[in-house]
């Protein structure tokens, strides 16, 4: 049964008609158009679907639209600021960190949120936040290198 649910999506408030049971996942790509968070196993084994909720990294696929209720949603498409993108997105550009391109946003997302918890990481721990999202192409060594770069781009601080 469909209900009202109310989030704050890339910054904009979001009212929604529907199942609160929908995965968010469908709800940002099918309902809203927002494709850049992409559809991998549907499972949570991938972390293709990976998005920001208040801030964390969580996989889409697994998330039923209604959990976010009230909550900040950030996607790919809400991380630049204008025309300004995220240190992240620009460490990723600088350091070729991607060959086709389906696993980056959710590479793009998990690395903020792990600059976010950790601002300095080392090494072993952006291997170990990292593992869980899979690059078919076997970019992760240019990934690690982009985290690490856009770490110290970011001087250890948060944004
Ligand atoms: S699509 Fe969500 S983890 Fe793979
Ligand atoms: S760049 Fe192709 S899956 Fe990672």
């Amino acid at each position: 049964m469909r209900e009202n649910v109310q989030l704050k999506l890339n910054g904009k408030p979001v009212s929604l008609e529907v199942d609160p049971g929908r995965p968010l996942l469908w709800v940002l790509r099918y309902d809203l158009g927002l494709t850049g968070t992409k559809y991998g196993c549907g499972e949570g084994h991938c972390g293709a679907c990976t998005v920001l909720v208040e801030g964390s990294a969580v996989r889409s696929c697994l998330l039923r639209v209604g959990a976010v209720a009230g909550k900040e949603v950030t996607t790919i498409e809400g991380l630049a600021r204008g025309s300004e993108l995220h240190p992240v997105q620009k460490a990723f550009a600088e350091h070729d960190a991607l060959q086709c391109g389906y696993c980056t946003p959710g590479m793009i997302l998990n690395a903020v949120s792990l600059l976010r918890n950790i601002p300095r990481p080392t090494r072993s721990q952006i291997i170990e936040t990292m593992e869980g999202n899979l690059c078919r192409c076997g970019a992760h060594k240019r990934i690690i290198e982009a985290i690490e770069s856009a770490a110290q781009a970011m001087g250890g601080g948060q944004r």
